[in-house]
């Protein structure tokens, strides 16, 4: 699972706000830094597992997404997000695998967006340049991938992979269709998704301000977006699937 020079530090965390508990050496100070928010408990596959714990291939989903951010030379670091109840487990499971990379794990809250920003508050002893935001459900993202958005982040503060909308898209209503949008302006969000560590800070720490709605928080880009700051996309690839549906997990274990 990618080969470097970073030995496996688990910290389990005990609350988000808290120091990190092991001093970091300089060299890892200035770095990118992959969050994986991993807390939600809904498994839509049926089963009393959440799905990114469902084993593919000999390990947990999430593993595999796991080893993509591992492998990936720009990530210094991983912080997962997880309910408090699945830390332990989960530290079992990191040792079970060959994850080299520096990873830190932090209690998940309620919505995903406090998922977020208790790995956000995690990060902050690290002064990373870059976050990089990652469904730990889509474990068939590929480094360059992860490195193009990264690049272009650095470049305009904040980008995202994203697909053209190749079906028709209509806005629909009570079951009747108001209109049907331009798909050649229309493309469908993915992660990774890569920030200016301080932008998106800000952008998760206005929108709790701001009261807004967990339903309109799914998107980590859209906080950035209300903030009036440049979101630029990176053309994705549809193999970058979000692992949700029982057929979606057939589809996976063909590919890993
Ligand atoms: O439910 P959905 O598929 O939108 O969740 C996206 C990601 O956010 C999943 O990886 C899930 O585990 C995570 N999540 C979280 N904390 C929550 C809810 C969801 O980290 N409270």
């Amino acid at each position: 699972m990618g080969s470097g020079q970073w030995a496996v530090i688990a910290v389990r965390l005990p609350t988000a706000h808290c120091p990190l508990t092991t001093p970091l050496p300089v060299a890892y100070r200035i770095m990118n830094i992959a969050i994986i928010p991993a807390a939600g408990s809904g498994s839509r596959f049926g089963g009393q597992i959440p799905k990114q714990f469902v084993e593919i291939a000999g390990a947990p989903i999430i593993v595999h997404t796991l080893g993509k951010f591992d492998e990936c030379n720009e990530i210094g670091a991983i912080i997962v997000a997880l309910r408090s109840e699945e830390i332990e487990r989960f530290e079992q499971t990191l040792k079970a695998h060959r994850i080299r990379k520096p990873v830190r794990l932090v209690q998940g809250g309620a919505e995903r967006s406090d998922s977020i920003l208790n790995a956000l508050e995690a990060a902050k002893e690290l002064q990373p340049e870059i976050v990089v935001v990652h469904d730990a459900v889509r474990p068939f993202v590929s480094t360059e991938q992860i490195s193009a958005v990264i690049g272009r982040a650095r470049e305009i503060g904040a980008a995202i992979l994203a697909l053209p909308a190749t079906d028709t898209i209509k806005e629909v209503e009570n079951g009747l269709i108001r209109r049907t949008i331009d798909r050649r302006r229309i493309w469908r969000a993915q992660t990774p998704q890569a920030f200016r560590y301080d932008l998106l800070l800000r952008a998760n720490e206005e929108a709790r301000a701001d009261n807004l709605p967990s339903a309109l928080m799914t998107d980590d880009a859209s906080l950035v977006e209300r903030l009036g700051e440049k979101v630029a996309v990176v053309e994705g690839l549809a193999s970058n699937i979000k692992i949700t549906t029982p057929e979606d997990l057939a589809l996976a274990e063909k590919f890993l």
